[in-house]
């Protein structure tokens, strides 16, 4: 087989490590691995390239991707889907690897669609890939581990300096429609509280939570630094709830607001470069070997997925025959669940949610 890789979306740690895997199996299977840089974007102008062994030797060490990425809003248009179909075609394309996101992924669904497709004979298998862990039907996405590493990194030691001054600071961490990065790097990092999109919040109480959290830590004594983690995805700026969290600390407390120092950090794209984490070069090395396996098998229309949470329930997907951590889930399942995750309906989101509520009084988060 002619098997083609992209790297699509926002890239993510652990992608290179995804492309170092399929041309290696695919090579040692006796297939021909083929790189196309840019994405989607890419694919339509036909910037395809060969890979080999030489080309991907030093890659798994390296945050980003080294075919590049692009977000592609024009693949929305089915003009365009069908020019990509036919530069695969006429490329003598077999099998297609997609690694990207929710919105690489849905591209990836509608280039494969049947309706639209016809009889194309191309196959296509995706890997899911976004710091933010908002795919369904994985228990993770990869760059999830990095992302996270960085994050509790960035808190250490922004940690120091809160305590060396008794500051509160809120730390913004990426995830736009998600909060799990927020969620777990608060525990991880031993935050004083954590805020994210799934507990609905409205703006007052979402000030409410932050002051509650610093009077608790004034009260109980010790060390008076606050480090509270933000989810991207909340509607408020960070920088207005900072004034609104000043003037209700100062009304709270009788002092002046500068009494009570806070400060705002971003962290931004910081969350999503760097090197990846040594499970995240493990997760895409094994994703990568499954989904080339998988596409030699015969797959088509699905993605590999890590051990299937407990969303999966009533998916379809079957175990890998070639890594028991690994499950091959349809597509159109992965995709209509992360809407449902996405919305806040899906179990794992109303668990999400739930177990925050309650360890909120069990660690004062
Ligand atoms: O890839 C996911 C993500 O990093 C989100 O967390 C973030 O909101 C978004 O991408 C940023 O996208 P861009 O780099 O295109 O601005």
């Amino acid at each position: 087989m002619r098997i083609a890789i992209l790297t699509s979306g926002g890239d993510a740690p652990g992608m290179n490590a995804a492309i170092r895997a399929a041309t290696v199996v695919a090579l040692a299977l006796g297939h021909e691995p083929v790189g196309v840089r840019h994405g989607f974007r890419g694919l339509v102008n036909g910037e395809f390239e060969p890979l080999d062994t030489l080309s991907v030797a030093d890659v798994l060490r390296s945050g980003g991707t080294v075919l590049q990425s692009a977000r592609c809003p024009e693949f929305h248009d089915q003009a365009v889907r069908d020019t990509a179909r036919a530069v695969l075609a006429e490329a003598g394309i077999d099998g297609l690897i997609v690694v990207g996101g929710n919105g690489s992924l849905t591209g990836a669904q509608y280039l494969s669609d049947p309706e639209e497709a016809g009889d194309w004979p191309v196959r296509v298998v995706g890997i899911p890939a976004s710091i933010d862990n908002d795919i369904a039907l994985t228990s993770l996405s990869l760059g999830v581990d990095t992302a996270m590493n960085t994050i509790v990194e960035a808190c250490d030691k922004i940690a120091d300096t809160a305590s060396a001054h008794d500051r509160v600071f809120l730390v913004e961490v990426m995830g736009r429609e998600c909060g799990y990065l927020a969620m777990t790097s608060a525990i991880a990092s031993g935050a004083d509280m954590v805020l994210f999109p799934e507990a609905d919040r409205t703006e007052e109480q979402l000030v409410d939570a932050v002051v509650e959290s610093v009077l608790a830590v004034r009260q109980r004594g010790g060390s008076q630094k606050v480090i509270a983690i933000k989810a991207e995805g909340i509607e408020t700026a960070s920088e207005r709830l900072k004034t609104l969290v000043d003037e209700k600390l100062a009304a709270r407390t009788g002092e002046a607001p500068e009494v009570i120092e806070t400060r705002v950090t971003v962290l931004g794209h910081v969350v999503r470069g760097g090197r990846p984490s040594a499970f995240d070069r493990l997760l895409g090395s094994r994703m990568g070997n499954v989904a080339v396996r998988a596409l030699a098998d015969g797959a088509h229309r699905q993605m590999v997925a890590w051990q299937p949470p407990i969303d999966a329930t009533d998916a379809t997907g079957e175990r890998s025959v070639h890594d028991p951590y690994c499950h091959l889930m349809p597509l159109d399942d992965v995709l209509t669940a992360t809407k449902h995750l996405l919305e806040g309906q899906s179990p794992l989101a109303r668990w999400r949610a739930t177990i925050f509520d309650d360890l909120e009084d069990i660690f004062l988060l």
